[in-house]
């Protein structure tokens, strides 16, 4: 395992929301090396006293083990003040440290990657052993996608390159695999001819509020699908791959990403709907609305279809937005009816279909939508009644993602980490839709905070959703 770590971004809402937090964790479960130190790079001006004060503010200056696990990891940070678009401050302040491996991580907005990875390169920090992990968003688009790419190919090879989608980190996403692949009733009907959609919902109670002006370049698409969804996606939908190692995974979920099919200017109009909050009431708290002069959507919801043999014509309908009635992941997989009904009651129409509905977030739950008759009458005709088999994990106490993917990183292991194909792959599907929506000026719809997004977007959500009894059959 590497022992050094370079955080640059340090004094960022990534750094203090979720890295500093997992290192601590990691230190006061003594899960690193006991020379493990961190250089943390930021914009901010600081002392290292005065960085540890800023942050001990921010991690709410803990008590008993974790006071103890933040004094150590202040013992072992060293704060820097650089600027990364300065490639020779760069090198006079950190070639230093060449001499051992060490893992650098970009906690920037993805504008700095190319300028900090020419000066660590120069700074002779991307040799030998040492590896770059990359936050997501790789770029805003294919084309500064694969400029970024490039650079970082003339600098390290890809084995050492980590793009990071903490999604990938998260547990039960971890399991949809483990559900998906370890199960006989599950191989048998993963496919087209047995299911008829699948639904992926992520939504949030949270705003944008702080992150304006990241999220004024980048919107819910860039933000949320290019990366988290369309993961959760190709880990649904890929082959099966022959064994779990980093590249066979990536290679099949490449190629899901690769047989999305594009979206025509034509196709936005029927199977795209986007949304800007407005003000309104979550979780019984008034919010202000998302007021900002660049055109972002907060709200997305598409119909995407994946054009290859075990998919043609299941419509993903993937749907995520900010300021939602409720923070839910979940993913909805539709069974087709059954070929033949012989039942009088409920007649086929009324039949449910059967469903397999995994919660990822907040609460981890499996339920199984089937239909049955435990109280059979003694005369007359059999009455199906909707069951559900419903299994849910006592609540665990789950590692965060960043922990998980910063043991990996500074033990090199790719597996999950995204690779430069899948990242391009990506956004070529993502550009077919921010593209025609330019042509189509398709329009941002109001929403109020607290609601489901736009009236239009009724028919994207999923069935099980409460209240939502007005989606479509497609
Ligand atoms: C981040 C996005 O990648 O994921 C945020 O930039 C979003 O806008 C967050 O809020 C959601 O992550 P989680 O783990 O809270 O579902």
């Amino acid at each position: 395992m590497h022992d050094t770590l370079l955080l640059f971004g340090a004094s960022g809402d990534l750094a203090q929301r979720y890295l500093f937090p997992s290192l601590l964790h990691l230190l006061r479960d003594r899960l690193l090396p006991d020379s493990f130190r961190i250089i943390a790079v930021g914009r901010s001006e600081y002392d290292d006293a005065g960085f540890g004060a800023w942050l001990r503010e921010r991690l709410g200056d803990p008590e008993g083990r974790a006071a103890d696990a933040l004094g150590d990891l202040l013992a072992r940070t060293h704060y820097l003040s650089l600027d990364l678009n300065d490639r020779e401050a760069m090198q006079r302040a950190l070639s230093h440290l060449a001499g051992r491996p060490s893992v650098s991580y970009l906690s920037t907005p993805p504008d700095l990657f190319i300028p900090a990875c020419l000066g660590l390169k120069a700074a002779g920090l991307l040799e030998g052993e040492s590896r770059l992990v990359l936050e997501k968003p790789i770029g805003r688009d294919l084309a500064s996608a694969r400029a970024i790419n490039e650079t970082l190919k003339s600098a390290l090879d890809e084995s050492r390159i980590f793009r990071i989608d903490h999604y990938l980190g998260k547990a039960p996403v971890q399991n949809l695999l483990a559900l998906r692949m370890g199960n006989t009733l599950m191989e048998a009907v993963w496919e087209r001819r047995w299911i008829e959609s699948v639904d992926i919902l992520v939504a949030e109670t949270a705003g944008v509020d702080g992150r304006e002006g990241y999220y004024a370049h980048y919107g819910a698409l860039r933000d949320m699908v290019q990366n988290h969804m369309l993961q959760l996606l190709a880990l649904i939908a890929m082959e099966p791959p022959a064994t779990l190692d980093a590249d066979s995974v990536r290679d099949e979920k490449t190629k899901v990403l690769r047989a999305l099919r594009p979206m025509s200017s034509a196709d936005v109009a029927t199977d795209c709907v986007r949304g800007r909050y407005g003000g309104g009431v979550v979780e019984g708290q008034a919010v202000k609305g998302f007021s900002h002069d660049s055109d972002v959507e907060t709200f997305v919801a598409l119909r995407a279809y994946i054009d290859n043999w075990r998919w043609a014509g299941v419509p993903f309908r993937l749907v995520t937005g900010k300021r939602m009635p409720s923070r839910t992941t979940e993913v909805l997989v539709s069974f087709k009816p059954v070929s033949h009904w012989v039942f009088e009651r409920p007649t086929r129409q009324c039949a449910r279909p059967n469903r397999l509905r995994m919660r990822l977030q907040p609460e981890e739950t499996i339920e199984l939508g089937l239909m049955g008759s435990l109280a059979a009458p003694q005369w007359g005709e059999t009455e199906l009644q909707p069951m559900s088999l419903d299994l849910s994990m006592s609540p665990l106490r789950r590692r965060m993602a960043y922990e998980r993917l910063m043991v990996d990183a500074l033990r090199g292991d790719q597996t999950l980490f995204v690779r430069d194909d899948e990242v391009e792959a990506a956004w070529r599907w993502i550009d077919s839709i921010s593209e025609s929506w330019q042509r189509a000026a398709t329009p941002l719809q109001d929403y109020p905070a607290g609601s489901w997004g736009p009236a239009a977007a009724a028919a994207f959500l999923p069935a099980t959703l409460s209240g939502n009894g007005q989606r479509g059959t497609n």
